[in-house]
């Protein structure tokens, strides 16, 4: 029940007509959260997530913990024969990974994995036009990804570090929007923002190269601080022309004068821009359990790009360009 649980509890609403939200999970509760259950009619409440796993009324299950404790509650949902939606991005272990998809495929349920970018509406317009031919080959692609400001240093304590906090969706996104994987990466990355990053042994900029199996190039810029909203951006230079995305903003009044133009700010909270990506994977979710389908983001897609962060992390550390090959060994 923390910022992305509350999320979920709100956004589910919306299947209300044959689903409910029977039962809730955290380590405590403040009044906000427990004003919000009443809200929402939410029967039961456990601070064991074991004792809410087993409830055989409870068909599904959202993880929404940190990254130390994604992995090990899925694992359980799936044991206990829950449908699971986890948060992104399961985990900095891919033998943890590796366990949990041996354990799905002895199990008939849906596993999704929350790479909700793949579900915005302008990114998958971006893939559209690149498989519809009309840009040609990929030859650039480019990312800008900027949070709006720092996270909360309880949230920097257990985010598990920018690349595998942050970046890690947009190597999600190179995958999804060229369908290649990537073959190798050069990650350059400094504490430019905040000196007391530094405690925490992470870094909070970073501008990350790599290149694809087919050679396509790509560039992702990372900032933990836009003081002018999220700044999400794609764009991809083709043999035959381009397509780019703009950000969303909070609206599309524009102030015309003497002076110039003035446009509004990019939405600023990430519940915000994503807001209809996540309606839209939901029901994703839902008709996957309904219909008995492979979810569109899978457990899968978390490994390759979890992959790319432990190569982004080594090139960091040793300065140089570093091919995935080297560390799936792990
Ligand atoms: N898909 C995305 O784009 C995206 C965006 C933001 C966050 N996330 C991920 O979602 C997860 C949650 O992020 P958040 O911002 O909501 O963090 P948060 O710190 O606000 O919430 C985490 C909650 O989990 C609870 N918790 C921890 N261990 C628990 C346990 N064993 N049992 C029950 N509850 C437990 C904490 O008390 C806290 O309330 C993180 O793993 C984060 O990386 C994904």
């Amino acid at each position: 029940m923390g910022r992305m649980g509350k999320n979920h509890l709100e956004l589910l609403e919306e299947y209300s007509n044959f689903a409910n939200v029977k039962a809730v999970c955290d380590l405590s509760f403040d009044n906000k959260t427990e004003d919000l259950l009443k809200k929402y009619k939410v029967k039961d409440k456990y601070f064991d997530y074991k004792d809410l796993l087993a409830d055989a009324l409870i068909d599904v299950v959202y993880v929404c913990t940190d990254i130390d404790s994604l992995c090990e509650i899925s694992m359980n949902a799936i044991k206990a024969n829950k449908h699971t939606f986890c948060e992104s991005n399961l985990s900095k272990s891919p033998k943890d990974i590796k366990k949990l998809m041996e354990v799905l495929k002895t199990k008939n349920l849906i596993f999704h994995v929350g790479l909700n970018k793949r579900f915005d509406n302008n990114f998958r317009s971006v893939k559209d036009v690149l498989v519809s031919g009309k840009i040609g080959e990929a030859h650039i692609i480019k990312i800008t990804s900027r949070d709006p400001d720092l996270p909360s240093l309880d949230y920097l304590k257990k985010s598990g570090g920018l690349f595998f906090d942050m970046s890690v969706d947009d190597f999600d996104m190179i995958r999804y929007l060229s369908s290649f994987e990537v073959e190798e990466v050069y990650a350059r990355g400094g504490v430019l923002i905040d000196e007391m990053v530094k405690e925490y042994d992470d870094i909070d900029t970073a501008v990350l190269s790599l290149k694809l199996s087919n050679g396509t190039l790509c560039l992702i810029d990372n900032s933990r601080r836009a003081t002018y909203g999220y700044d999400q951006r794609v764009e991809i230079h083709g043999s035959l022309g381009m397509v780019t995305t703009s950000n969303e903003l909070q609206s599309k009044a524009k102030i015309y004068t003497t002076y110039g133009v003035i446009a509004e700010k990019p939405k600023y909270l990430i519940i915000q821009r994503y807001k209809q990506a996540y309606i839209i994977q939901n029901e994703y979710f839902f008709t996957s359990i309904l219909n008995n389908k492979v979810s569109l983001s899978s457990c899968n897609d978390s490994l390759q790009a979890l992959y790319i962060a432990l190569a982004a992390k080594k090139s960091f550390e040793q300065n140089r360009s570093v091919k995935i090959s080297e560390v799936k060994h792990n």
